[in-house]
């Protein structure tokens, strides 16, 4: 892998270029990682399995690695079948209706969130606590501000997000996004796949700024911090 951008680095090593955390004066700081081909689409057969490659997935390590906790929604975590992570995952669900019995729950490295809402059924949310740390942000929607700031109080201020597009756009919206992290991966699938962020416009367009670029095996690997 070489970096491009801000200075041609070969070979560089991603654990020093991502190590390069966005300051948010206290606040949570997300970091959103995702992938998508060339024209855009996040999803080949409806899963971002296809897109990926050994580059892409030591960066998704490294980016893990420096993370205190994940944030993934839960059609993100049902479609891409997640399994134990070293680092603690916190799942976004209104249902609460996740495969109590996958090895996620069942065998994990770390001990799971479910970040969920107050309108979740009971006997979701009471399997969910045989499993699982929840956490209620919310009454119908999670309050994604107030689910942040929760993980912040357990220590858990550096976040990852993993996606869903659906939450994404929420986290946009909220303007709780700091750095976005996306690989190109050197397919055009065209099709009706969704963008890395899917929801209501951002009116102003959310400004980027350009970190750094790497690439390896024609994937491009670009990160931009949200301009504040
Ligand atoms: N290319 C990539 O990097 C990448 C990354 C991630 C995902 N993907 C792909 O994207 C697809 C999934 O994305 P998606 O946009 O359809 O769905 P998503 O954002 O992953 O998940 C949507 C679900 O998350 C929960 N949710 C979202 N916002 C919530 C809120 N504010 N409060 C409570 N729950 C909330 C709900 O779960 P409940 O239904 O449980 O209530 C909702 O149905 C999959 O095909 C996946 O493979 C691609």
């Amino acid at each position: 892998m070489r970096q491009l951008f801000p200075d041609a680095v070969d070979p560089v090593d991603p654990a020093d270029v991502y190590a390069d955390l966005p300051e948010t004066d206290g606040r949570p700081a997300v970091r959103l990682n995702m992938i998508s081909t060339v024209d855009g689409a996040t999803t080949v057969g409806g899963v971002s399995g296809g897109l990926g490659g050994p580059g892409d997935k030591h960066v998704y390590a490294v980016l893990r690695s420096l993370a205190d906790v994940v944030l993934v929604a839960a059609g993100t975590f049902r479609a891409e079948r997640y399994g134990p992570s070293k680092t603690p995952i916190a799942v976004v669900t209104r249902t609460a209706q996740l495969d109590w019995q996958s090895r996620f729950f069942t065998d994990p490295d770390a001990r799971p969130i479910v970040l969920t809402v107050e309108a979740a059924p009971p006997e979701n949310l009471a399997h969910a606590a045989e499993v699982a740390d929840v956490i209620v942000a919310g009454e119908v929607d999670v309050d994604l501000a107030r689910a942040l700031t929760e993980l912040a109080g357990r220590g858990q201020a550096n976040v990852l997000a993993e996606g869903g597009p659906t939450l994404n756009a929420q986290l946009a919206n909220a303007g709780l996004l700091d750095e976005l992290c996306l690989t190109f991966s050197p397919k055009l699938a065209a099709g009706d796949a969704k963008r890395i962020l899917n929801g209501s416009p951002l009116d102003p367009p959310t400004e980027l700024s350009l970190q750094s670029v790497l690439e390896d095996d024609s994937f491009l690997f670009v990160r931009y911090r949200v301009a504040r």
